[in-house]
């Protein structure tokens, strides 16, 4: 099913909502982590269409993902209404993994499936919608991952198959191994990094028909607050904007990156409910294209060629 709020990531991948809720801020909340907090935010993105959360085994020191199950545990029946997307790969150098001596990647057979059962634990989950490979390793042996995938899936533990932060060859190179179709490639894009626009990257995914996820789309809130020309630039762009749209800056900047042709999916950050329901407004806004383009010349600082 393909509407307005809901985006199908490729033609054999899951149907997810148009925007996702990333919680890798999670334990940073100024209003704490209890399930009742969690719920809260949960809610509120069901109420404005985001069903999809976007987890990583790491995210806070590798207690994020049971901080949301234990939400889960607390409200029946919220596991079937919601997708999730969750990583592995990286070995963070963390007192939760004292035999990691120093942060690495690790995609081995042993560590991949270690690293879904913890995560179907923590998450009070029998199965993964979509595991993604976090980062690209010199080390990864794709057929390694390929066979370790494909026994994932058939186990029934791992719906969907995905990259993040991978170049194209590199999504090329495991793809030519894989059985399962790689469903996104979850990269960062926001006004403030536009490689992905440029390096071929999101070529890539429309050429292969996957909606890549578009990471830490305020620039981490840099875009906001950030002291920079670039970041001061953008603002009065927006600024300009919102006075036209009637919308709030971070609805104009969810907006921008709504209307590209990938149909990329962002991923919400904040913890703020108010701005949970800001980004999801942006699905109502239409950009005009020469206002797309106004935003692109304000962050590269130049009118196109
Ligand atoms: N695959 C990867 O390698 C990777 C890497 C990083 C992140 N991710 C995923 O992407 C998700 C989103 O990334 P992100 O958290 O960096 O998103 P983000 O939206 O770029 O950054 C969120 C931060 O910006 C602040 N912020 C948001 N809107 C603001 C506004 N209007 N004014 C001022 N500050 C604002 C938030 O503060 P408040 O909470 O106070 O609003 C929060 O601290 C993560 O949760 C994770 O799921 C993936």
């Amino acid at each position: 099913m393909e509407t307005n709020t809901r985006v199908r990531l490729a033609a054999e991948g899951p149907t997810v909502s148009r925007l996702a809720y990333g919680v890798w801020r999670l334990l940073d909340d100024p209003e704490g982590a209890s399930a009742r907090r969690v719920l809260d935010k949960i809610h509120a993105c069901l109420d404005c269409g985001i069903t999809t959360f976007d987890h990583a085994d790491i995210y806070g020191g590798y207690r994020c993902e049971e901080a949301f199950g234990e939400a889960l545990r607390a409200s029946p029946g919220l596991r079937e209404r919601i997708e999730i997307v969750t990583k592995c790969g990286i070995m963070l150098a963390h007192p939760a993994r004292p035999e990691n001596r120093l942060k690495h990647y690790d995609y081995s057979r042993r560590h991949i499936v270690s690293s879904v059962e913890r995560s179907l634990k923590n998450l009070g989950t029998d199965h993964l919608d979509v595991l993604l490979l976090h980062r690209p390793s010199p080390m990864l042996d794709p057929d390694e991952v390929a066979v370790t995938i494909e026994m994932l899936r058939k186990e029934g533990k791992v719906l969907h198959v995905g990259v993040s932060n991978f170049t194209p060859s590199q999504l090329e190179m495991l793809q030519s191994r894989l059985a399962s179709p790689i469903v996104t490639n979850q990269v960062e894009v926001n006004l403030l990094r536009l490689d992905v626009f440029v390096d071929g990257t999101l070529d890539q995914c429309q050429r292969l028909g996957i909606s890549p996820m578009a990471w830490s789309p305020t620039a981490g809130g840099r875009i906001f607050h950030g002291g920079g020309d670039v970041e001061r630039r953008v603002r009065s762009a927006l600024g300009e904007l919102c006075r036209k749209y009637g919308a709030a800056p971070d609805t104009i900047l969810f907006a921008w990156l709504l209307e590209h042709p990938s149909k990329m999916v962002p991923v919400v950050g904040t913890n703020r409910i108010d701005r949970i329901r800001g980004a999801a407004s942006a699905l109502a806004i239409d950009l005009d294209l020469q206002d797309w383009f106004f935003l692109w010349t304000a962050s590269n600082g130049w009118e196109v060629p």
